[in-house]
């Protein structure tokens, strides 16, 4: 990094200082601050003032130390050998940065003021060229690829802002900052790099008609999230907001997962480490960490790194996206996003808002969920891609009047409610079945995709969980007794839908994915049942025998129906109720 002006630091206040005399400098641009140069961010401008926020640990810090403007915003380096990385909210690589100056491992959160590139510099990478001399290109044409992983094709594009003729190609092998090409005699490199805190261009955005599938029954079948579209997912403490993104992160068929650790512990994203690797992905066979990208901003680090991290990620999805990808950036927990934001705010003395966030909290929040999208990428050869957003909001007590709550769920598409009194009682994912929604209008896709008749089946679902959720007010008054017969299958059925479909253990080895054709027949059988059971009613019929029936057991083992066998053993199933009630 360059410096264009040198000023000098006046006042300390954690991680919030002013220097005087960086004339010229520009909001958002990055500065160096005191004898070890910490990264920091020019956020306001007052007269001679510039007033900064460290995203380094500034104890320490004195004033009249030097702070340097480098002359350029925040920006994020883009090229093969992000995916499999991990980065810290600046995206300084942290494998790296733990490796110490001198080849000894040290706690990386614990060296200042490092200057290392975010891309190992010395890394070559086999070129295979999409241009010739003499073309004419565009931004967002592709100019070359290489194979950064075993499923994944890396495309270097043509940048924004350049247009013109390929005079030259490069060489290959190459490494990060060799030119792919040259534009006009000018060399395009093949690591480029873009501000974090605007949203790359596209030629088009597009109506989200995809859902991403994740292999969770609640979610595709209930309330699923569209390819570009977004979800809040607010819960209180050990609801299972971390277990749920994680499980997203590792099922849904997503092309490039970014996850952003925000201010969590840091052990659980040392679980994503550890487990990550020895994972395969279902689709590709390839080693999940390969298409996996790690922002690390625990709660043992800075805080107000943590307000970057979430642009740093977004930014990367933008650019995979661009490549024509299907991007998921899942973020964990934008609660404590929220709270840096606040801090920062109350040590600027600004005016507090609700609750003490400051006013720009909800703009904040949309900058981030509406560079959510489905796009058609520039260039002669357009792409289509998407970047899907998951924000995990910890709101405190579980009270989702709170702002961060409030806010999230005006601007996501996708609802999933998780409610304490289901992780209580063990029911997980603890997404509630009622109070969740989506906006997203997918039906036409599972019809077409899965079976014709999903959407009904789902709505029908849907109509019969309503209504249990109203008998089960008169069964807490009055008991289950006082049920006609039809009311007291419906209430049975009820049940069974939650515990044996929506229950589904992120830690079972068959369970952990349900395919979309398990969970259609799945709840085939249960609607099947149902309104068998219904027709079987005449005045002297015994309810308590009915739902009391051996066949729920062969019910309650669906879950363990491989994917692949699903049809046919619902099928038989289907088969046996028949027998059994004909029996009955
Ligand atoms: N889908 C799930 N399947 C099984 N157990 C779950 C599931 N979701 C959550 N849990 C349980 O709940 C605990 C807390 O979940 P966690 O995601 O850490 O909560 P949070 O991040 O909301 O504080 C987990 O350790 C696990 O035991
Ligand atoms: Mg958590």
């Amino acid at each position: 990094m360059t410096t264009v002006n040198t000023g000098k630091l006046v006042r300390i206040a954690g991680p919030v200082v002013v220097a005087e005399g960086l004339t010229g400098a520009r909001l958002y641009n990055v500065v160096r601050v005191g004898t070890n140069r910490l990264i920091g961010e020019v956020i306001r401008l007052e007269g001679p003032e510039a007033v900064i926020q460290v995203y380094e640990d500034s104890s320490g810090l004195q004033v009249g130390s030097p702070v340097e403007d480098t002359g350029g915003p925040l920006t994020v380096d883009l090229g093969p050998g992000l995916l499999g990385n991990i980065f810290d909210g600046v995206q300084r690589p942290l494998p790296a940065l733990a490796a110490g100056p001198d080849g000894r491992e040290v706690d990386p959160f614990l060296r200042r003021g490092v200057e290392l590139p975010p891309l190992n510099p010395g890394r070559e990478w086999d070129l295979t060229f999409v241009v010739g001399v003499g073309e004419l290109v565009e931004p967002g044409d592709v100019l070359a690829t290489t194979q950064e992983t075993e499923a994944i094709e890396h495309r270097m594009m043509v940048p924004a802002e350049r247009n013109g003729t390929v005079t030259r190609l490069g060489a290959s092998p190459a490494t990060a900052a060799d030119p792919v090409a040259w534009i006009d005699g000018q060399p395009v490199p093949m690591t480029t790099t873009w501000p974090v805190r605007t949203g790359r261009p596209v030629a088009r955005l597009l109506d989200p008609d995809v859902p991403l599938i994740t292999g969770q029954r609640v979610v595709d079948t209930l309330f699923p999230v569209a390819r570009g579209g977004s979800a809040t997912i607010p819960g209180g403490f050990g609801t299972g907001k971390t277990v749920h993104e994680q499980t997203l992160a590792k099922w849904c068929d997503a092309d490039i997962i970014v996850y952003v650790g925000c201010g969590e512990r840091g052990n659980e994203l040392a679980e994503v480490l550890e487990e990550f690797p020895n994972l395969t992905d279902p689709r590709t066979g390839a080693r999940l960490m390969e298409r996996t990208i790690l922002i690390a901003n625990t709660s043992n680090m800075p805080v107000a790194a943590r307000e970057a991290s979430i642009y740093t990620g977004i930014t990367i999805g933008e650019y995979y996206r661009d490549q024509g990808y299907d991007v998921a950036v899942m973020a964990d927990s934008t609660s404590r996003w929220g709270e840096a934001l606040r801090e920062v705010s109350s040590r600027l003395e600004e005016m507090p808002s609700e609750e003490g966030y400051p006013a720009y909290l909800p703009s904040r929040l949309a900058e981030f969920y509406e560079r959510a999208g489905l796009v058609e990428s520039l260039g002669r050869t357009p792409r289509r891609g998407s970047v899907t957003v998951v924000g995990a909001v910890s709101p405190p007590g579980g009270d989702f009047s709170e702002p961060v709550t409030q806010y999230s769920l005006r601007l996501a598409g996708t609802f999933w409610s998780l409610e304490s009194d289901l992780a209580r009682r063990r029911h997980f994912p603890a997404i509630h079945w009622t109070r969740s929604y989506t906006l997203y209008q997918l039906d036409d896709w599972f019809d077409g995709r899965v079976a014709d008749d999903w959407a009904d089946q789902r709505h029908w679902a849907s109509r019969l969980l309503g209504e249990v959720e109203q008998l089960q007010q008169i069964v807490q008054l009055l008991g289950v007794d006082v049920l006609a017969p039809a009311e007291r299958i419906t209430f049975q059925t009820g049940r069974i839908i939650r515990e044996d479909f929506l229950q589904q253990s992120a830690f079972d080895q068959v369970d952990a994915f349900c395919s979309l054709t398990k969970q259609y027949w799945m709840l085939r059988v249960i609607r099947y049942l149902h309104e068998q059971l219904l027709g079987c009613l005449h005045e002297d019929t015994d309810v308590d025998e009915l739902i009391g029936l051996p066949i729920y057991d062969l019910v309650a083992r669906m879950k363990s129906w491989s994917g692949t066998e699903a049809e046919d053993q619902a099928k038989a199933l289907l088969e046996a109720i028949d027998a059994e009630l004909s029996a009955a």
